[in-house]
């Protein structure tokens, strides 16, 4: 009886903690300007990007969240202790900011630090989450991007949870917390604790095969812990769009991202992405993909590392069947074989649809074999019917 107690009350404080975090089925999508301009950011900027994203297609898909990233802040707090705009940059301040996305059918998002003092020349929040957690329930942002500040290893972030919870309590909002602390401490373990939706698993990414290679590496062991009912790992914007990425890593990006439930946040100017990059950015049926209500992220189940083939197999379940990334790691083209039973637990007849050519390529039985896989590319297929054969996933196992 005693135990059943405890567990209740520990369950119902667990619970509690992360109220915030209730609501968020799907991982977020949306726009951050980081990538693209740094700390040179501005409201005519913001609302530029902001009408791209309304009016320009990438509502439509799912694109909603326009994040303000570090720049957005006045060099020091108010005399009351509050954070508050850069008004050269932001004249108008941030509620009319919120209040121009919400009537265009968008959300806002902040960005905010949590060193005890400055970071990089703006103020932090440790000493002021509550004031800072209200200033941002006043202001009516929807999304919190909360870094670590290189105060690596301290837990903030859990008093900021409270923080969010408390300001939020009773009233009709919630805002998406999203931990960035980098992965230095290991914030997948514990973030659905202290109230995350979601938290930064890597460094920030780069623009470049190199960072996107190394992103996907780290999050080989992490496959488990973001799904949607413990939140999302984050590994951080995409880089789509950016030219010097060519169009194949652009796509084994999005297709990774899109599988593991990333964030879907777009990190590039909008206003400079090709039409090609554009298309694929719209993609409905690699968003279907990061939107499925099952909520579970692929998993690696095979690779092959030799300097003339070196390539990965990623598998994961969808509410309405199963996808697969064969990913070619090596410098030219190879074909990967797809083993139902072995790669995802399937047999019977299963159709083929290729979610980035969006076209369907017919019924398979045993495997299906992808040719002519371009250097650093993907095929990224969902598998329609067939029968599970087991409920248990051929995921390596990396713990
Ligand atoms: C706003 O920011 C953009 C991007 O950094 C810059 O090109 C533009 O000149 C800025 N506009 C204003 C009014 O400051
Ligand atoms: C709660 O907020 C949402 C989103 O802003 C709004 O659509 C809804 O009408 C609000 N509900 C109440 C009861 O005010
Ligand atoms: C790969 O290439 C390196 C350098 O050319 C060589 O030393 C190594 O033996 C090769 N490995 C395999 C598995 O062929
Ligand atoms: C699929 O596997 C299940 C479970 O092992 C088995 O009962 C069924 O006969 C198999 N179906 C086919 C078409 O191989
Ligand atoms: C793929 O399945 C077919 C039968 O559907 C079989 O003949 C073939 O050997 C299999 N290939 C591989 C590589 O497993």
């Amino acid at each position: 009886m005693i135990t059943w107690i405890l567990i209740f009350i520990i369950a119902f404080t667990r619970f509690t903690t992360s109220q915030n975090g209730l609501g968020y089925k799907t991982p977020p999508m949306g726009w951050n300007p980081y990538n693209a301009f740094h700390y040179n950011i501005n409201e005519t900027l913001i609302k530029q990007h902001a009408d791209i994203i309304a009016k320009q297609g990438y509502l439509d898909v799912g694109f909603r969240y326009i994040n303000l990233d570090d720049g957005w802040q006045a060099s020091a707090r108010t005399a009351d202790n509050k954070l508050s705009p850069d008004s050269s940059k932001f004249p108008s301040g941030i509620k009319d900011l919120a209040d121009y996305m919400h009537k265009n059918g968008l959300l806002l998002g902040i960005y905010s630090d949590a060193g005890t003092q400055t970071c990089g020349g703006f103020p932090g929040s440790l000493d002021h989450e509550d004031t800072d957690a209200q200033t941002f329930v006043d202001w009516d942002v929807d999304y919190l991007k909360y870094a670590n500040c290189n105060e690596q290893g301290k837990p903030e972030q859990e008093h900021n949870g409270n923080a969010l919870n408390s300001a939020t309590a009773g009233k009709n909002k919630t805002i998406f917390y999203n931990i960035c602390e980098w992965g230095t401490s290991d914030s997948w373990l514990w973030g659905p604790d202290v109230g995350g939706n979601s938290w930064r698993t890597t460094a920030d990414i780069i623009a470049f095969w190199p960072s996107i290679i190394s992103i996907i590496n780290s999050e080989v062991r992490l496959t488990e812990y973001g799904n949607s009912r413990r939140g999302w790992n984050d590994p951080d914007v995409l880089v789509l769009g950016f030219d010097r990425i060519p169009y194949e890593e652009q796509v084994t990006h999005y297709a990774f991202w899109a599988a593991m439930k990333a964030p879907l946040i777009l990190g590039s100017d909008l206003t400079k992405v090709t039409d090609e990059a554009k298309k694929l950015i719209l993609n409905k049926d690699i968003i279907s993909v990061n939107q499925d209500p099952l909520g579970l992220s692929v998993c690696q189940v095979y690779y092959r590392t030799d300097n003339k083939s070196s390539f990965d197999i990623w598998t994961g379940p969808l509410n309405d069947g199963y996808v697969a990334i064969l990913f070619n790691r090596g410098i030219e083209p190879i074909s990967i074989t797809l083993d139902f039973k072995e790669h995802c637990h399937l047999n019977g007849s299963i159709e083929v649809y290729d979610l980035v050519k969006q076209q369907p390529y017919g019924d398979y039985t045993n495997n299906y074999t992808a040719v002519n896989i371009p250097e650093h590319g993907v095929e990224f297929i969902k598998l329609i019917g067939g029968n599970r054969i087991d409920d248990d996933r051929p995921c390596l196992n990396y713990s």
